[in-house]
């Protein structure tokens, strides 16, 4: 069965929006905590952040605070940096999610790159697995890519279904299949598929019919919904959604 995992970023994008600069924000409204333990309790099965170079919204302190006090797994989501992966080896998430980190970018772009950039990554993902700490890495649904990624000794990779949100009609069709044939690829490469982009609670109806995915990584959609209804309510309803059969 699909497992939820909640990206709390932009809870945390808006308590920086008052309390911008803020490093250790654990008294400042609203708490990332908080809302992760609220994720927890509504039944995601992974709290998903990402500390970005920039510290743009999730805050170091904040990725101490969540390793503490969650029961779900950690999902870090990181660049391939020297700074952040010596962040990640002190934390210990469960999982880290290596992705493509642009500083103007509104949010991740396009997949990794592991093809031609496979000794540094491979270095990382040995040192992070070294450190017991299972690897994914974010990757367009494309045979090189998910090959390269179980080459270099990844443990999962995370298709990235942007494109796929951002189409429409046949063309969101025409994505659809790419990440359909990308699972059955990355499965039979022996590599756990997760998914995550730009998944919203209508284009769940089409992306939870693909095979073989584990994880689905959803923020922005939740997040968004959470404000009219609540957080709690906001997963719950995702999950149901994301099991309906119809
Ligand atoms: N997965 C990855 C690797 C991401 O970078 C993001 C965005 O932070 C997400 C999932 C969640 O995307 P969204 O906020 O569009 O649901």
């Amino acid at each position: 069965m699909l497992k939820l995992g909640v990206n709390i970023d932009h809870v945390a994008t808006v308590r920086q929006a008052r309390y911008p600069g803020l490093l250790d924000a654990h008294n400042c409204e609203p708490d990332v905590l908080a809302a992760a333990l609220v994720c927890e309790r509504a039944g995601a099965e992974c709290i998903t952040v990402h500390l970005r170079s920039d510290r743009r919204h999730i805050q170091d302190a904040d990725v101490f605070r969540l390793r503490e006090r969650l029961d779900v797994r950690l999902n870090l989501e990181m660049g391939n940096t020297p700074e952040i992966l010596e962040i990640a080896l002190r934390v210990r998430p469960d999982e880290v999610c290596l992705v493509p980190e642009g500083r103007r970018e509104v949010t991740t772009e396009g997949g990794l790159a592991v093809v031609g950039n496979e000794e540094e990554l491979r270095e990382t993902v040995a040192r992070l697995r070294g450190a017991g700490i299972r690897v994914s890495l974010f990757v367009e649904p494309e045979e090189g890519q998910l090959d390269a990624s179980a080459a270099i000794g990844a443990d999962m990779v995370e298709l990235h279904t942007g494109a796929f949100a951002n189409a429409q009609g046949a063309a969101q069709l025409e994505h659809l299949e790419r990440i359909e044939r990308a699972s059955v690829h990355a499965f039979q490469a022996g590599l756990k598929v997760n998914a995550g982009h730009g998944i919203n609670y209508s284009n769940i109806r089409l992306i939870r019919k693909v095979p073989h995915l584990s994880d689905l990584n959803i923020g922005h959609s939740i997040v968004s919904r959470a404000v009219f209804v609540g957080l709690e309510a906001a997963v719950r309803e995702m999950i149901f959604m994301m099991s309906a059969m119809e």
